[in-house]
């Protein structure tokens, strides 16, 4: 069975931001002060030439049209902040969009100066504050009075981009509704419209409508002189699929950090990505289990014959899904073991064979750009989603950049 993302594509961790290179929250970098990982404790490396590789890829697919990396959910797994300095400084990002308040201001608060999007809601108070930040809102409800007080107060107008819902359902205003709505905000002094923008449903027949609404919605609105700002749509999905998406922008999340969404899109040869996160730790315990003993609760694992085995300090807690026993493999010394038992919240067992080939100790990547041990790969063992690998990397990680 082919997964898609979207059947299983969760709203994401609201997570703290995390500084570059740095361990993870501002409350546990205060604990660092005092208690240092163990080092055989999990790690997440941030690949920083595979994430500019990924983006010269995609600026060479999108015929150099401006990108806005999507960095939401802890940017993927990297860190908002990680992700958002790594990206910055490439010429071919335009500029940076997350959906929470708190990624926003984060990105502000590490000194990023590029053009951040909110994706997410705010109230009265959060747009007030946002705006101070020369952060822009997405909208797609009639805010003009609201930007009109905001805006007079700072005596110039807000950028914002305007969200179209033509057909996912989930935000936006609904395209029949929506060319008063824009030239209501066009026609405010307070308001600049930087972009219009929409989302697909990833249903390939019905993007082709989806596309063809928003086109004559916008090509309305063109006529009638209203000024839209850049024009945008296409997610990692449309990178793939549909070039007549790629409009005056391009706006993906998973393909800028290194990883295919759709395990078809790696047989491609469309984009050549490289992942930019990785999930290692060290192995904590290795033992032989007689025949007929058990690993796992339940006993989940009985071996058939003498076995071994090697514990590692890595649980559903820190990102491993449980799933990963149903043909995930994890990398130990260049060779390739299954999760076997049960994924408990700190620990996992991987079954080496009838030989000890591992030592405690040994480094262990659950996850990294090696063919056989990318995201993909670990996603097809377990039968889950990309999305729900790197997203749901445990915040408190410690973070590590490396080239
Ligand atoms: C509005 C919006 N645009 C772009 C993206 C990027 O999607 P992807 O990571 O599939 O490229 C997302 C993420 O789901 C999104 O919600």
């Amino acid at each position: 069975m082919t997964i898609t993302r979207r059947s299983i594509l969760a709203s994401g961790l609201a997570l703290p931001a995390l500084g570059l290179g740095q361990a993870a929250s501002p409350s546990r970098t205060r604990v660092d002060a005092q208690i240092r990982d163990s080092s055989f404790d999990p790690w997440v490396e941030v690949h920083r030439t595979n994430l500019q590789h990924n983006v010269a890829e995609i600026s060479r697919r999108v015929g150099s049209r401006p990108i806005l990396a999507v960095i939401k959910n802890n940017g993927y797994g990297l860190g908002v902040v990680n992700a958002g300095q790594l990206l910055e400084p490439i010429p071919g990002i335009a500029g940076l969009a997350v959906v929470k308040l708190h990624e926003a201001m984060s990105l502000r608060d590490a000194g990023i100066r590029k053009p951040v999007l909110l994706m997410g809601p705010f109230d009265e108070r959060n747009l007030a504050d946002l705006i101070a930040r020369d952060i822009m809102p997405m909208v797609y409800t009639p805010i003009g009075p609201v930007l009109d007080r905001i805006s007079a107060a700072r005596q110039k107008p807000t950028p914002l981009h305007v969200c179209i819902d033509t057909g996912i359902g989930r935000v936006g205003v609904p395209f029949r509704q929506a060319a008063p709505l824009v030239r209501d905000l066009a026609n405010r002094a307070s308001v600049q419209i930087a972009g219009v923008m929409m989302t697909f449903t990833e249903d390939p027949e019905f993007d082709v409508e989806q596309l063809s609404r928003f086109n004559t919605l916008c090509g309305s609105l063109d006529q009638g002189g209203v000024k839209l700002g850049r024009k945008h749509a296409a997610s990692s999905f449309a990178l793939f699929q549909r070039p007549d998406a790629f409009l005056d922008m391009v706006r993906p999340g998973m393909a800028v950090f290194g990883v295919y969404s759709e395990p078809e899109f790696r047989r491609l040869g469309t984009l050549d990505l490289r992942p930019a996160v990785s999930l290692k730790a060290r192995v904590a315990y290795v033992k032989q289990l007689p025949k007929g003993d058990s690993a796992g609760y339940n006993r989940a694992y009985v071996a058939k014959d003498a076995v071994w085995l090697a514990t590692l300090p890595v649980g559903h807690t820190d990102g491993l899904p449980r799933e990963a026993v149903q043909g995930a493999r994890v990398r130990i010394n260049g060779a390739l073991y299954p999760i076997v038992a049960t994924v408990s919240a700190s620990h996992c067992i991987v079954e080496v064979g009838a030989e000890q080939r591992v030592k405690i100790g040994d480094e262990a990547t659950i996850f990294d750009w090696q063919e056989g041990s990318r995201p993909e790969d670990v996603n097809e063992g377990c039968k889950t989603s990309v999305y729900d690998l790197t997203m749901h990397l445990n915040p408190l990680l410690p973070r590590r950049v490396v080239s």
